[in-house]
């Protein structure tokens, strides 16, 4: 849905003062999220996760639409201990529609 896609895009500008995407990007406070949905926890390449991220990561999380809008619902709540400090998003459509941003991205 282009129109979710393009939504997205606006609920990421609360992500990219840590998160960067497209060609170039690189790990910053956060790590690079290009191909993140599908992908496995905590297996961005040079990136230094917390402990908590990295239990999660061996317990075999992967980041799928579900487990992705968990996580950002309320990230300390999903992941005590994480070092990914942003409060979360509340509203069911910016979770949505950045789901559908992420998907967009690819590798
Ligand atoms: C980790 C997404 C906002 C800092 C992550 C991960 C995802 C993600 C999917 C896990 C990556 C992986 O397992 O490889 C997002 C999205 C955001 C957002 C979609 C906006 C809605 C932020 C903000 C910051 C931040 C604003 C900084 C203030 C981090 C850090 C980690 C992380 C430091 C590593 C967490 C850890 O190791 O515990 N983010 N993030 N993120 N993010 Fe974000």
């Amino acid at each position: 849905d282009p129109e979710l896609v393009a939504a997205g895009a606006k609920v990421f500008k609360k992500c990219k003062a840590c998160h960067q995407v497209g060609d170039g990007a690189k790990n910053k406070t956060g790590p690079v999220l290009n191909g993140i949905i599908g992908q496995a926890a905590g297996a961005v390449e040079g990136f230094k996760y917390s402990k908590a991220l990295k239990a999660k990561a061996e317990g075999g999380l992967v980041w799928t639409d579900e487990t992705l809008a968990e996580f950002l619902r309320k990230p300390k709540a999903f992941m005590k201990g994480t070092k990914m400090s942003f409060a979360g998003l509340k509203k069911e459509k910016d979770l949505a529609a950045i789901t559908a941003y992420l998907t967009s991205l690819g590798n």
